[in-house]
């Protein structure tokens, strides 16, 4: 049977690094530097320059996970990105991003699940590259969301941050075994009766009802887990690394947790990048294979919640 496996990764973070109280300075927030750690974990965000768009982090994030692949754009048969701040309405902002790597064959589009976009955009490719309709698959997450804050609203304004992470993934023999290499189950749920709870309004701001996001995010994400360890057969105790989506610390904690793992075993970014939205977990996954956490033949569980809501996980033997 056909896997896909992971062959490289990269992520790129705007210049501009703004901690909590730069920020507050900067946009005049009505809050703290104390209250943001406590609540949240966030320490400092980066914020992209002006003119600098969604398509730009996810170029540069696809060139670092071709390089690290050992491939060239010519190897890829598509694209997918996963983003809630497209450059444009149309067309998809993936189609930039091919224009830019000089990708002049296959396809290339996009994916709308806001936080869970990454694990979404590679359910897609895992399937496209398990039917053999491709053998080579960019899969990135990019935002620049700091273009959808109200920066007078502090409940979200502080949460939020740009950046770009992405994954080469190919086609690989495997048994069909827990012991292959590769994505080896994936979960994808959302429910749209919880539109209103997160969404943006006419003015393209996002406006959250914070503990209730809270309340299903921790919901959510253990059911999630549950149903990939239950497909997947594996004991909480196997698994290596869990890359839970970086919202907010006290969420990332609280899957750990629930699953047993140590706090060692749980990769955290949140301090440093915030919430990037569809970028968080390949931003995650590029910092902590590329400082050699995440090993070859290790069991990694993705983990997502966001507006929709969508959620969903992913299993991975590195
Ligand atoms: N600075 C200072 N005070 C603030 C701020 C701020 N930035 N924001 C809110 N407050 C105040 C509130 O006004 C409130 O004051 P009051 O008690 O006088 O009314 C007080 O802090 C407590 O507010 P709560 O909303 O009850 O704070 P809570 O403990 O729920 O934390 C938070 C808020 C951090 C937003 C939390 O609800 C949360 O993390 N929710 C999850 C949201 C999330 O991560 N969304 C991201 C997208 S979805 C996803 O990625 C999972």
């Amino acid at each position: 049977m056909i896997r896909s496996v992971v062959l490289g990764c990269g992520s790129y973070l705007p210049a501009q690094a703004l901690t909590n109280d730069a920020l507050i300075e900067a946009r005049k927030i009505d809050s703290s530097d104390e209250w943001i750690q406590r609540r949240t974990g966030i320490k400092q965000r980066h914020i992209a320059a002006e003119g600098e768009k969604t398509s730009d982090l996810a170029t540069q994030a696809a060139r670092a996970a071709l390089s690290d692949a050992k491939l060239t754009i010519v190897d890829i048969d598509m694209i997918v990105l996963a983003t809630t701040s497209p450059d444009d309405a149309l067309p998809a902002t993936a189609a930039k991003v091919q224009a830019n790597l000089g990708m002049d064959h296959g396809f290339a589009f996009d994916v709308q699940a806001v936080c869970s976009g990454f694990v979404y955009a590679l359910t897609i490719a895992d399937n496209f590259i398990r039917l053999g309709q491709a053998r080579h698959a960019l899969v990135i997450g990019a935002e620049t969301f700091s273009r959808l804050m109200d920066w007078n609203d502090r409940t979200t304004s502080v949460l939020f941050g740009d950046g770009a992470g992405a994954v080469v993934i190919g086609a690989r023999e495997g048994q069909g075994t827990n012991d292959d290499q590769g994505i080896l189950s994936t979960h994808l749920h959302s429910d749209g009766r919880q539109y209103d709870l997160l969404h943006t309004d006419e003015s393209r701001c996002v406006r959250m009802n914070g503990k209730e996001v809270f309340r299903h995010a921790v919901i959510n994400l253990a059911s999630v887990v549950d149903e990939a360890l239950e497909a997947t057969g594996f004991k909480p105790e196997e698994i290596d690394w869990l890359v839970p989506h970086q919202a907010n610390q006290r969420i990332i904690d609280g899957t750990g947790k629930k699953l047993g793992l140590p706090a060692e075993r749980v990769i955290s970014t949140v301090a440093l990048h915030a919430n990037t939205s569809a970028a968080s977990i390949p931003l995650a996954l590029a910092t902590a294979v590329l400082d050699g956490r995440i090993k070859r033949g290790q069991i990694v569980l993705l983990d997502a919640m966001g507006a929709g809501f969508t959620w969903g996980a992913a299993v991975i033997r590195w």
